[in-house]
């Protein structure tokens, strides 16, 4: 029988690929590798540019004629955060997904010239780090808004969302790191998630 290695998913790649900071903290650290890790904590704006690229090229991937502007406001000063960067990485690349899959909805359904967007920053506000992913697709009905967050809710057709994206990404923000993710919406306009991640938190890998 031939052993196939199987190839990495996206959120196992992005940590490989931001692997460098981590090794330089190891060495001279003296704690075993998973507390240096943590310790050293992580720049959220490599991150998220990552899970971006991700993003971006795994949809263009699926659809060549896919095409969005990205726009990204990534404060350089951001201190590194302690997260678990593979889980954190799932978040964001399930928001960067749902963002395209919306400004594709809206360009099928409705204007001729409309020129998709999806926005991200992210922020330092102090004990906080904010980051922000807005696209200006189809946007959220308003009775729609408290069923995001729940296991299996979706709108998409069978086979393409499971409704799993937001409800884990929430356990995620929530539970594991002691942020917090918010929604605001316009039908037709923008979508925009805000989280929020304290600083002050020791996080650990979900078992
Ligand atoms: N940026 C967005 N714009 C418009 N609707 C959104 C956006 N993000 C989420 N939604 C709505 O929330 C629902 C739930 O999102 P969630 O990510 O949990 O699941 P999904 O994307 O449908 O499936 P999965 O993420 O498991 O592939 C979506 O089906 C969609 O109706
Ligand atoms: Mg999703």
């Amino acid at each position: 029988m031939q052993f196939l290695p199987e190839p990495l998913p996206y959120s196992s790649r992005a940590v490989v690929l931001l692997s460098p900071p981590i090794r330089r903290s190891w060495p001279d650290s003296g704690l075993p590798f998973g507390v240096a890790r943590i310790g050293a904590g992580w720049h959220i704006n490599a991150l998220v540019d990552e899970a971006l690229n991700l993003a971006y090229h795994g949809a263009r991937a699926q659809d060549q004629s896919f095409n969005i502007s990205l726009e990204r406001e990534l404060d350089h000063s951001i201190a590194r955060i302690e997260l678990v960067p593979q889980d954190m990485t799932r978040v964001f690349l399930n928001l960067f997904a749902n963002g395209f899959y919306a400004v594709d909805k809206r360009r099928l359904e409705v204007e001729d010239g409309f020129r998709p967007v999806l926005r991200v920053a992210a922020l330092d506000r102090g004990d906080d780090v904010e980051i922000r992913v807005r696209d200006n697709g189809s946007g959220i009905l308003p009775e729609l808004r408290d069923k995001l967050f729940q296991p299996f809710f979706t709108t998409k057709p069978t086979g393409e969302g499971t409704g799993l994206g937001l409800s884990i990404s929430y356990d995620i923000i929530t539970q594991q790191h002691g942020g917090t993710i918010e929604v605001d919406s316009m039908v037709g306009e923008f979508t925009e998630f805000t989280i929020r991640l304290p600083r002050s938190r020791r996080v650990q890998p979900q078992g």
